[in-house]
């Protein structure tokens, strides 16, 4: 045996008695020849120390022990001198007075040190073995475990059965690149990792599985942000013979089941609900944080005679003119950091520029106030509520674009204010009757803002049938917390016919359907039961409940920003011989 307790559970009722531990020295000091070890191990930290005048040779011994050696330490529990006692720690009135020692293992000396904060990532993403070690990452894996064993659990109270799906795959589209697997046999053709268990789950429906789940993997192959790995993974569910409400609801028991047993939290039931083109029109963002307003507001009314010919031209090619007001930020948005933010619309967001007026001591700041009659400056402070101390920022350009320029800026200028900072708010929404279909500028067609398998609205089918896309709902939803999409879903097309229509409104020839979706429609013809389903982002939940700030604290092993296991060097080039036994000729060269 090596332990007959842990580091985090003696007290003061234990004194007296003779414990084992085993664990790793988290730190050692020496008071006079009399050494204290801090011992940690997965739950916490029990001081031990070493007297010499009780215990000659084992004292002798702790001379040498340095941080992260592996010790296994016998001793009788005693209690801390008054005074001495540590309130921070749960073993803090208690010391464990070691009376034999053994070294399971040595040490080198670590990278960085383990018991405090460390603000170089790449570094503890080089050592994750050594960062785990952190109580913070150990707190969050915890974290995890119990939101999918919470998760497990309400799931499997509502009879919904845990299935597991091929990685090996088909690609399937949810709006990301794949990641291709070469098959050695059958040359010249791959698999592709799945960007969601999509098909599958919705074939489990026709296969009469009728409530299915999955705390699935999944690999997208898209640029990287902090909420954002090439591989995360989903709570991914689907049932039969459910509607769009019954499945919000089954997803708000949830996170109410979650939220109590992983943060000891109550949250409000039910969540409140959105329209997509309110969330836009308001908040310029189909995940909108309403922990504070900063709303968007409409001008284009006001401005309808302008001179401005920024503005007219805009009017008169069918745009709109909305501003939002930053109120009191006056002070903290000098004209050169104002320049910086026309600038950063312009090169990062892609707008024509961010006409802004600045309030201070009764002056109108700003380059395009001149241009404004006055009876349009009376109607514009009214309507903005415009005060001393008050910056406001301009969008004009069509409705889409300013709400997404508008969108980040309201962001920005929540981040500047620290309109956030200290909240403990949690703040949920659904977002519901988003688009069905998008036009794609780029690629000159229609896409599926969710995904193909969405099912338009039963009251716009008469527009899908009429060609009038942009106008088409889907029966799809989003849950939003503070800001952050957790996740997505939508009630399915499940007949053959309308599923062949979307594709085809999606341009996807009749050949490319049956080559790439061939067993989907043809499933579809034999009784598929009506189905809708949805997936929360399991990382992002996690790290909202931990209070981290990216999704890499909530993952044992991720990957950096370009996609990079620092720990194994993870991807690594292959033998020559590798790529001809799968048929492969690169003459790739790496950079
Ligand atoms: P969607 O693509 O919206 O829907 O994904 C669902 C949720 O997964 C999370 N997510 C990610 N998390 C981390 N890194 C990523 N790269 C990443 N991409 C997505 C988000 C998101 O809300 N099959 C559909 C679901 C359905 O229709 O049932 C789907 O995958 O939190
Ligand atoms: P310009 O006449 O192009 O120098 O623009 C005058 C001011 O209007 C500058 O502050 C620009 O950043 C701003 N501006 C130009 N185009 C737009 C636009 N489409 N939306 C908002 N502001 C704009």
């Amino acid at each position: 045996m090596y332990r007959s307790t842990s580091c985090n559970s003696l007290r003061k009722e234990h004194t007296g008695q003779t414990v084992t531990l085993a664990g790793w020295v988290n730190s050692r000091r020496d008071h006079g020849g009399v050494i204290f070890i801090d011992l940690r191990d997965r739950d916490g930290l029990t001081q031990v120390v070493f007297r010499p005048d009780e215990h000659a040779q084992v004292s002798e011994a702790a001379h040498g022990l340095r941080s992260e050696d592996v010790l296994q330490i016998t001793g009788i529990v005693a209690a801390r001198l008054t005074g001495s006692e540590n309130p921070k720690l749960g073993t803090g009135d208690i010391e464990v007075i070691a009376s034999e020692l053994k070294v399971l293992n040595k040490s080198d000396v670590p990278p960085f040190p383990l018991d405090s904060k460390v603000a170089n990532e790449d570094l503890r993403l080089s050592y994750r073995y050594l960062d785990l070690r952190r109580a913070e990452m150990i707190h969050n894996l915890k974290l995890r475990h119990r939101i999918t064993k919470s998760t497990r659990d309400y799931l499997d109270e509502r009879g919904f059965l845990e299935i597991e799906t091929p990685i090996l795959s088909n690609p399937t589209p949810e709006g990301a690149r794949d990641f291709l697997v070469p098959s050695r046999l059958n040359p010249g053709t791959f698999y592709a990792l799945p960007q969601a268990p999509q098909q599958y789950k919705q074939l489990l429906q026709v296969g009469g599985i009728e409530k299915y789940f999955q705390i699935a993997r999944c690999f997208r192959d898209e640029d990287l942000r902090a909420d954002r790995q090439p591989e995360f993974t989903q709570i991914d569910l689907e049932a039969s013979f459910i509607t769009e409400v019954e499945i919000q609801t089954l997803i708000e028991g949830l996170l109410h089941r979650i939220f109590k047993e992983a943060k000891g939290v109550e949250i409000p039931l039910p969540f409140p609900r959105m329209a997509y083109s309110e969330a836009m029109d308001r908040f310029g963002s189909d995940k909108p944080d309403l922990r504070f307003g900063v709303e968007i507001t409409s001008l284009t009314d006001i401005f309808q005679d302008t001179q401005f010919k920024v503005f007219r031209s805009v009017l008169d090619g069918g745009g709109v003119i909305r501003a939002i007001n930053a109120k009191g930020a006056a002070a903290a948005l000098s004209k050169e950091q104002l320049k910086k933010w026309e600038e950063w619309v312009k090169t990062e967001l892609g707008a024509k520029g961010l006409a802004y007026i600045r309030l201070k001591d009764g002056e109108w700041e700003s380059p395009i106030v001149k241009f404004f009659s006055e009876s349009e400056k009376a109607a514009l402070a009214e309507r903005m509520g415009f005060e001393d101390g008050d910056v406001l920022f301009f969008g004009a350009d069509k409705a889409q674009a300013v709400s997404d320029v508008l969108g980040r800026v309201r962001l920005r200028v929540a981040d500047l204010l620290k309109l956030t900072e200290g909240s403990n708010e949690l703040n949920f929404l659904w977002v519901v009757d988003f688009p069905l279909l998008q036009f794609s500028p780029e690629d000159n067609c229609w896409a599926a803002v969710h995904h193909p398998f969405t099912r338009p609205k039963t009251e716009d089918l008469a527009l899908m049938e009429a060609g009038d896309y942009a106008k088409v709902r889907a029966v799809a939803y989003d849950v939003v917390l503070n800001g952050v999409e957790l996740g997505g879903g939508s009630i399915r097309i499940h007949e053959r016919d309308l599923q062949a229509k979307l594709f085809a409104a999606l341009g996807v020839s009749e050949e490319e359907q049956q080559h790439k979706f061939g067993h989907i429609l043809k499933a579809f013809s034999f009784g598929a039961p009506p189905h809708g389903g949805i997936a929360l982002g399991l990382d992002r939940l996690v790290m909202l409940i931990c209070g981290a700030e990216s999704i890499r604290e909530v993952i044992a092993f991720p990957k950096n920003n370009r996609g990079t296991d620092l720990m194994t060097q993870s991807p690594v080039s292959v033998e020559p011989r590798q790529l001809r036994e799968l048929a492969i000729s690169s003459t790739i060269k790496k950079a």
